[in-house]
This record gives C-alpha cells, structure tokens and sequence, in this order.
C-alpha cells in the first residue's frame, strides 16, 4: 500500500486538487479496462468537489464512468440528507452521464433489503471470481468528528462485517440505520481518497494520524491492501499535526 498526505492550502484548492485526482483516475482506469468505476463519499465536504467536476470536467467520458456510493442514508433519493441527491444535484444533473451509469442504494426498499440490493448490484457490475470482491478505481471518503468514515461509525456491528459487501448498520448514536460499504470492499480499491476540510476536524485528524495514539477509529482501518490512499486535507483541518509524529 502506498500512503499519502497532501496538504491543500484551503478548501477550493482541496476541491480542485480532488477534481483532478478524479480525472487521472478516471482516464487511466478508461485506458486500461474501458471503464471507470467510483465510490462517491456522502456529507458536505465532497460537494465542492462535485461542482468542480460538473463546471470543468464536462468533456470526460462520461458514458465510461460508473458512479456508486459509498454508503447512504435511509431516505427516499429526493430527501435533503440523501448523499445521491447531493451527487445528483453538484454532479450528476450536470454532466452527460446515463442513469443506468449511477448505481445508487435503492432506500426505497426497507435498510437491510437495501443493502442486500446493493450488494447483488455490485455482484451484477463487477463479475467478482468467487471468493475476490469488487475494486473500485477510487473511492472516496470523508472522515467524521468521531473518527467514522463512510458509515462505519464507532461501536458499530458493520465494523466487524468480513463477508458481505455492503450492510444496513444499526448506528444508535443516530438511531437509525446506515447503509454502506464494508471494510473488505472499501481496502480492496485500487485509490483510495480522504476528503478532509476545515478546523472542525483538526482534532479528530490529529488523532487518526497520530503515530503514537493508540485509539482506533474505523478510518484508520482503511488501509487499501493493493492500492494508494490518499490524505487530502486543507490547512485548517492540518493545523495540529504540526509537530505530530504521523503515520507517513
Ligand atoms: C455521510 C458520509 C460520512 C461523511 C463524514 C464527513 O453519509 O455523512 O458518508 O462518512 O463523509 O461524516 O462528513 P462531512 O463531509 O459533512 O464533514
């Protein structure tokens, strides 16, 4: 595994650096096997981001490109909290790519049908032989306040998923469900990036990057066996690692 930080002197150069991690992704991946396959992290930070594709990645291959999510709240797809209708609304709305090219969590469907859903259309997508998983070509992330990423959150029964793809995670600080990737496919990606901005999250970072904390968060189990992960932050959200012993 190859593991990276960069540090972004503000959230819209954040953005445009991720932009164009997307694009180089992107195109490589087209190159090699005709397609491209990514994981769109939820929240509000990949927003900026979204838009900076929309605005200036227009001329991407976009009927290439395969657009999944990383996890998904149990709402219906036009809800406000719903990370599709982020995406749709930053991103796809605005580029040409078909419907059948986004692969969204059906929450239609009650959170654990959902999830068995998503995870027969990652099956459906990716042909894994048996016993390998889906790699993803990227997959983004954010990080949480309590060190959670995607919807694996602390304390939570989907942190201990081996087997299955993708889950319904009971997350009782919330007290609801979370629909999301699990461990086995997130650490099977071939590029993994974290999205992290702003000094809300500078403590929480500093311990995920500590050398010597001894905590563990569910981000600091994204280690991509056979890949490159990527710790994209801004200044704000660096500015207690100066000094720090970090994990690089
Ligand atoms: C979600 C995300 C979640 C998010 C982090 C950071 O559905 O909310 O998947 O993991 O990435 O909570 O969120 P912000 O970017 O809003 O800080």
């Amino acid at each position: 595994m190859l593991r990276e930080l960069q540090i972004a002197p503000d959230n819209a150069a954040l953005c445009s650096v991720a932009a164009e991690e997307f694009h180089l992704a992107a195109e490589s991946a087209i190159r090699n096997t005709g397609r491209f396959a990514v994981a769109l992290a939820g929240g509000t930070t990949p927003r900026g981001v979204y838009t900076q594709l929309a605005e200036r990645y227009k001329n991407l291959p976009w009927n290439k490109i395969h657009i999944f999510f990383g996890d998904e709240r149990p709402v219906p797809p036009d809800h406000p909290e719903s990370n599709y209708r982020m995406a749709n609304d930053s991103l796809l709305s605005r580029v040409a790519i078909a419907a059948e090219n986004v692969h969204r969590f059906r929450t239609e469907l009650a959170p654990e049908a959902a999830a068995q859903d998503y995870e027969n259309q990652l099956r459906e997508f990716f042909h894994p032989a048996p016993g390998d998983l889906p790699r993803f070509d990227l997959v983004l992330l954010g990080l949480g306040d309590d060190g959670h990423t995607a919807s694996l959150f602390p304390g939570t029964a989907a942190l201990n998923e081996s087997a299955r793809l993708a889950v319904a995670n009971w997350v009782e600080k919330l007290h609801t469900f979370r629909l999301t990737l699990t461990f086995p496919v997130l650490n099977h990606a071939a590029n993994v990036i974290f999205l992290v901005s702003g000094a809300g999250k500078s403590a929480v970072l500093k311990e995920v990057l500590s050398a010597s904390n001894q905590a563990s968060f569910p981000s600091q189990r994204i280690l991509p066996e056979n890949g490159r992960l990527l710790w994209l932050i801004d200044q704000d959200a660096a500015r207690l690692l100066a000094g720090e012993k970090l994990i690089f």
